[in-house]
């Protein structure tokens, strides 16, 4: 499976099946970096008003940096993870402090923001600045472990580096954005967990999994 065949297969896929999401229709970083802070442990149907919420009461990153705490947190409301909501309110702030109010526009740099790890970083830098990282999260482990066959424990660190490399290879250098919106959507609704669709996808064919009876086997993570 060629990264040109893997990719050209993903994007049309996701012309055909991707959900219209807001935070899908903005190049803002600050709205990107606030739909992937209310999406971490919170399923789409839940976040969506919450971030609609936050979005009008905080067009912008001054407006939230310069909100009572105690506001933040009771549109934060029904939520939970409270800590996530003063880290965000907190980042806000050092954007504003130490950035002047202008969003970081690099990978390198969006990694030095409290609370912005590998994923959010890579998120960030992809659908706003368009920088060729790919994003990982539990979507696109399991997207690149069928398809391509790699069996090393998720769990593990070194397992993290081999997806890196694997979909940094992958991404392709004109949609590095759609590209990880696809992956993400793909293991979503077509390469799910349990029961994923098999018999109407489109990478059947070039699906190492699919192919060796070991959809249910892969991707492999420890318990511990
Ligand atoms: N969950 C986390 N980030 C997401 C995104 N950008 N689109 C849809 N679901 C998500």
């Amino acid at each position: 499976t060629s990264p040109a065949f893997f990719s050209g297969t993903l994007l049309s896929w996701y012309g055909r099946h991707k959900r219209s999401l807001p935070w899908r229709d903005t190049i803002n970083p600050y709205f990107i970096w606030l739909s992937e802070v209310i999406l971490q442990q919170t399923r789409v149907a839940q976040g969506l008003p919450y971030y609609l919420k936050f979005t009008e009461a905080y067009p912008t990153v001054q407006d939230l940096a310069s909100a009572p705490q105690d506001e933040v947190l009771r549109l934060w409301q029904g939520l939970g993870y409270y800590s996530r909501a003063r880290n965000m309110h907190h980042t806000a702030q050092q954007i504003v402090n130490e950035f002047g109010g202008k969003f970081p526009d690099k990978y390198a740099e969006l990694l030095q923001l409290k609370g912005v790890g590998s994923y959010t970083a890579a998120a960030i830098a992809s659908f706003a600045f368009k920088e060729q990282v790919a994003v990982l999260d539990g979507n696109v482990f399991r997207v690149l472990a069928r398809i391509f066959g790699v069996a090393d424990d998720i769990a593990s660190p070194a397992a993290r580096k081999v997806f890196q490399k694997l979909a940094d290879s992958l991404i392709p250098a004109d949609e590095p954005d759609t590209f990880n919106q696809a992956i993400m959507e793909f293991g979503a609704i077509q390469c799910t967990p349990v029961m994923p669709d098999c018999m109407f996808c489109p990478l059947q064919q070039s699906c190492f999994a699919f192919n060796h009876g070991m959809v249910q086997e892969l991707p492999v993570k420890s318990k511990a």
